[in-house]
């Protein structure tokens, strides 16, 4: 587990778009796992810019988004989909049969989260998977007390990431109640994990999922148990960490 803590939340985005440029210059057929949120506006922003200014090669790129709301697709301007559409995917080279995305629309849910695992693993596996982290210490839409052991599915949304999200769909009313989201086993299987977190509305979501106890309450703190895991801070959000 290694902890970096930069000054703020555009340079939280600087630097995990630096690692991942790296990554994909090993790789170029990297598998990507992609998050969505505020947190990730930099992270893109400087990642798009990084590619274009170095010309890396991301047409054999693959990704992997964390999560969908249920009943929306990317024509409505709140889904993941459309937020990834405006953020990254309309801003780089990549191949459209390359881009997985879960079907908040789909009509057999089970089915489509099936689907989705089947994909991730006919892909050989998320190679690096960028992570935000909820108020409450959710990963993807797992919200607090989800399975360590649970796979894509179908999930109900706390309120407060309902509210957290309201800016989004202009009200709270508007906000999607239920979501299809990778689970945390699922999340695990990556090979490396890089979280982001920045603002001090994070910090005891982060002191918690960093240095509290392993427990279902907190998903994020599973991954202290990863091999391979990044936390990149802004200072705020490191804010209860040596306490
Ligand atoms: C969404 C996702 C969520 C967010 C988290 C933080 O795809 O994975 O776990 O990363 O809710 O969101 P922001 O950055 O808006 O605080």
């Amino acid at each position: 587990m290694k902890i970096i803590i930069i000054k703020n939340k555009n340079d939280v985005g600087i630097k995990a778009a630096e690692l991942v440029i790296n990554e994909i210059k090993k790789k170029p057929d990297l598998v990507l796992g992609l998050a969505t949120g505020r947190t990730m506006i930099p992270f893109y922003r400087n990642l798009v810019k990084l590619i274009r200014r170095n010309k890396i090669d991301t047409n054999n790129l693959v990704t992997f988004n964390l999560d969908e709301y249920v009943g929306l697709n990317e024509r409505n301007k709140g889904s993941l989909r459309y937020f990834m559409e405006k953020n990254f995917f309309s801003k780089v080279n990549l191949k459209k049969k390359n881009i997985n995305f879960l079907n908040g629309k789909a009509r057999n849910i089970l089915r489509e989260c099936r689907k989705y695992e089947k994909e991730i693993m006919k892909a050989g596996g998320v190679d690096l998977q960028i992570l935000g982290i909820g108020r409450n210490g959710h990963i993807g839409f797992n919200e607090s007390l989800s399975s360590f052991k649970s796979r894509t599915r179908n999930v109900l949304l706390n309120k407060m990431t309902r509210k957290d999200n309201v800016a989004f769909f202009g009200s709270l009313k508007k906000v999607p109640q239920r979501a299809l989201t990778m689970g945390i086993a699922t999340i695990m299987k990556a090979r490396r994990i890089i979280l982001l977190a920045s603002g001090k509305q994070k910090a005891k979501a982060v002191a918690l999922a960093l240095k509290g106890k392993i427990n279902e309450k907190i998903p994020a703190s599973i991954l202290q148990r990863h091999k391979d895991v990044k936390f990149i801070l802004d200072a705020g959000a490191a804010e209860n960490l040596n306490q």
